[in-house]
């Protein structure tokens, strides 16, 4: 019977004999199966895994920080770059949603590749695909396609020539979960809603500039804060905060004012295909706004997504 512990066993002993004294280099998300990839291949192999954790400047708040504190905490050998500025030029006047994601998609090949470069004799590429990607020949998600996306611009970046290792490929997400538990990885880290790669810049509609990066930020943080304070977190599938490009007027004192609107979007769902809007209650609607209005400069309106999926996305771009 498959148990996480009896996985995690297995699994150790094949990358050990499978990569023996080789070097694996891993891009970390901060999301759930990169970091259960890492963990295990750290326990196979200890320093001969290199993680790189790139800040596109499209985090959630202070998460760059905070998750490579963590990745460190738990021992990985890992290198943090700071290439926000790199992202914020590739993606300035872009307005078309897949342009944007393109851009972006360009622009980690290329701090990955540079940062792969740095490792002496590096013969692996590790990867935290797990199985629904594998069976998902369309996937949208995670670096790998972004990366199949990216085949034609001048050739492959050197660090697709490796050898892939991914230790996860045969398992759902909430093996993953469960292995990762076992591992005594983070709770905060396991127990994230998911993230989309592109990270906020498709939550801002159109054109990015670090401004609205900072505003969609802090709202986005008083959001989610208070879904873990009010105990709702958990019970949400995933949740943010949209930025839309609109003005509207608003008061303060005797002036008029015409500032943006900050949208919230809190889904049920299992698996992201079909997702239901979370029924918040109203008196924590009614804070939240309250704090982002009082709170965000720019802001004077708060409004709450009640569309489900189909027909509307979950992300707004
Ligand atoms: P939609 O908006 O298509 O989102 O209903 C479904 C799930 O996919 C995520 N998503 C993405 N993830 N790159 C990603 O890695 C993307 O470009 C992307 N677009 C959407 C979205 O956050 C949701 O979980």
């Amino acid at each position: 019977d498959w148990t996480p512990d009896s996985f995690i066993e297995t699994t150790i002993a094949e990358l050990k004999a499978k990569l023996g004294d080789d070097k694996v280099v891993l891009g970390l998300s901060g999301g759930v199966d990169s970091s259960v990839a890492a963990v295990l291949l750290h326990q196979a192999i200890g320093k001969n895994l290199h993680c790189i954790f790139v800040d596109n400047g499209l985090l959630r708040k202070d998460e760059y920080q905070s998750v490579l504190d963590s990745y460190q905490h738990m021992g990985l050998n890992i290198k943090g770059i700071d290439a926000k500025q790199r992202f914020y030029d590739a993606l300035s006047g872009l307005t078309d949603p897949e342009k944007k994601r393109k851009a972006i998609g360009r622009v980690f090949i290329e701090v990955f590749d540079d940062a792969a470069h740095e490792v002496q004799g590096v013969s692996w590429l590790g990867q935290g695909t797990i199985y629904p990607d594998v069976i998902e020949s369309v996937s949208v998600k995670g670096p790998s396609a972004t990366i199949k996306s990216h085949h034609n611009v001048g050739g492959l970046p050197d660090f697709m020539k490796l050898k892939v290792v991914e230790p996860l490929n045969t398992l759902f997400k909430d093996e993953v979960r469960r292995v990762g538990t076992a591992l005594g990885i983070d709770p905060n880290i396991l127990g994230r809603h998911p993230f989309p790669g592109p990270g906020l810049a498709i939550r801002i509609l159109g054109d990015i500039t670090p401004e609205k990066v900072d505003i969609l930020q802090q709202a986005d943080a008083i959001y989610i804060n208070n879904l873990r304070s009010a105990g709702v977190y958990d019970k949400v599938w995933q949740a943010g905060a949209i930025y839309l490009p609109v003005q509207s007027v608003g008061v303060m004192g005797d002036e008029r004012t015409y500032e943006n609107v900050i949208c919230l979007r809190a889904v049920e769902s299992l698996d992201g295909m079909t997702a239901d809007w979370c029924h918040l209650p109203y008196d924590l609607l009614a804070k939240i706004s309250n704090e982002i209005i009082n709170n965000v400069k720019g802001i004077n309106r708060v409004v709450y997504d009640i569309s489900s999926k189909p027909p509307a996305t979950i992300e707004w771009e």
